[in-house]
């Protein structure tokens, strides 16, 4: 029976409350779904902006041409040495390991774990990532051991006279 009492009373504060805060059920309904239309918009804008960019960047990939470099001279290195160059960009690190009197491999230096730099063993005869020990096999960049899951981005050579040359390379390069 006390509550009964009490309803009018609520009534009267809510609409004193009501009163001075003007705001009209009708129009905030109206606002809301605007702003939800608007946020909608922008979002799958933003999805849509994105998903092209994503494509864009594939596509310069899967276009992209990779530069002739002559990136050392036969016998420059010793056997079992290694030279480091930069191919098929500034950006991108590699190196060059000549395995045998006539053998030479190159590979990024990149590991395909977390991009930390590879370097070569000779006693293991692999390349090695200092950072979680993953190895790579010398003769096709394959994962031996540890983290990794891709094997090492392979640098494409070609032998011209007493000239090496990078020509391609096959596998992806981490960003
Ligand atoms: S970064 Fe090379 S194994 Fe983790």
């Amino acid at each position: 029976m006390a509550n009964s009492g009490d309803k009018p009373a609520a009534r009267n504060r809510e609409s004193l409350w009501k009163d001075e805060f003007s705001i009209f059920q009708e129009r905030e309904r109206f606002v809301s779904r605007r702003q939800l239309i608007k946020f909608l918009t922008l979002t799958s804008l933003g999805m849509f902006v994105g998903n092209v960019w994503i494509l864009f960047r594939s596509w310069m990939r899967r276009d992209s041409t990779f530069p002739r470099q002559e990136i050392a001279r036969i016998g420059e290195i010793p056997v079992g040495g290694v030279k480091l160059f930069r191919y098929p960009n500034p950006k991108e690190q590699c190196l060059l390991v000549r395995t045998s009197e006539d053998n030479y491999v190159a590979y990024s230096q990149k590991c395909t774990h977390l991009s930390c730099a590879v370097y070569y063993s000779r006693e293991d005869n692999q390349l090695i990532c200092p950072c979680h020990n993953g190895r790579f096999s010398i003769r096709d960049g394959a994962v031996i051991q540890g983290p990794p899951t891709r094997a090492l981005p392979h640098v494409i050579l070609e032998r011209k006279g007493q000239e090496l040359i990078a020509i391609g390379m096959s596998g992806k390069l981490e960003s």
